[in-house]
């Protein structure tokens, strides 16, 4: 088994200003470290890629630090491609550097706390543990999390594909617990913008039905909330 880890090179930039519409931010020092071990395949699925610009690596880390959905880069020094991207290579991935193919692959330090992945701008956390929506609910927020929203197709198979999943159902922020037949995200109290319910769902069993589980395969389940079931906590990575 290979994994992410030893690291060998950094590549720092020492002060990167961020401009937004009204305010300068001070300047920040960024670190990218290239991984021991990094894929030479292509992760060959479009939604990790943001884009693709042409330079130096140390231009393609810049490019990777202005971006906030960044979370990595693959650079190929013949070429002088660089491809940012939105996710981390994960270990289903990774495979001894050959150095051949002249890829290289940096990781941006600016990454989610122990145990936390990150997808663009926020930290996702799995937890393996089985408990009710309500109980899975107040352990994200003691993290400082909620349980997690999902707004987009990409986000949704991130957290299907590449966030460890030991195949379980587990829960996500969505309830119709207040008006039946109505799901809302939780946390922030908003309709679904996205949806990705299996073919017949939700479908509201006994009446009892008024939790959301997002199962192998990525679809989506309503379930009985006082059931126990994994969860995800998702928070703000800045
Ligand atoms: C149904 C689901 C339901 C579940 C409850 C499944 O067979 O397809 O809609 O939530 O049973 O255990
Ligand atoms: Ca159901």
């Amino acid at each position: 088994m290979v994994s992410l880890g030893t690291i060998f090179e950094y590549i720092i930039i020492n002060c990167v200003t961020f401009l937004t519409a009204n305010t300068v931010s001070q300047c920040q020092q960024k670190t990218f470290f290239r991984p021991y071990l990094f894929s030479i395949e292509q992760p060959g699925k479009d939604y990790m890629y943001i884009s693709t610009v042409q330079g130096s690596v140390e231009f393609c880390v810049l490019e990777c630090v202005r971006d906030p959905k960044c979370s990595s880069v693959l650079h190929n020094s013949r070429s002088q491609l660089c491809k940012l991207l939105r996710c981390l290579l994960t270990p289903a991935y990774i495979i001894p550097d050959t150095s051949e193919n002249g890829l290289d692959y940096f990781v941006s330090e600016d990454e989610c706390s122990d145990g936390w992945f990150r997808f663009e701008d926020h930290c996702y956390y799995n937890n393996l543990t089985d408990i009710t929506w309500n109980e899975a609910e107040n352990v994200c927020n003691h993290h400082g999390a909620y349980l997690v929203e999902i707004n987009s197709s990409y986000e949704n198979l991130w957290l299907d594909r590449e966030l460890p999943n030991e195949e379980r159902h587990r829960w996500i922020g969505a309830t119709d617990i207040l008006t039946e037949g109505q799901f809302l995200w939780s946390f922030s109290n908003t309709e679904l913008n996205f949806e990705n319910w299996r073919n017949g769902e939700p479908n509201n069993v006994n009446q009892k039905e008024h939790c959301a589980v997002i199962m192998k395969g990525g679809r989506w389940n309503d379930f009985k909330c006082y059931c126990s079931q994994a969860f995800i906590c998702e928070k703000n990575l800045f």
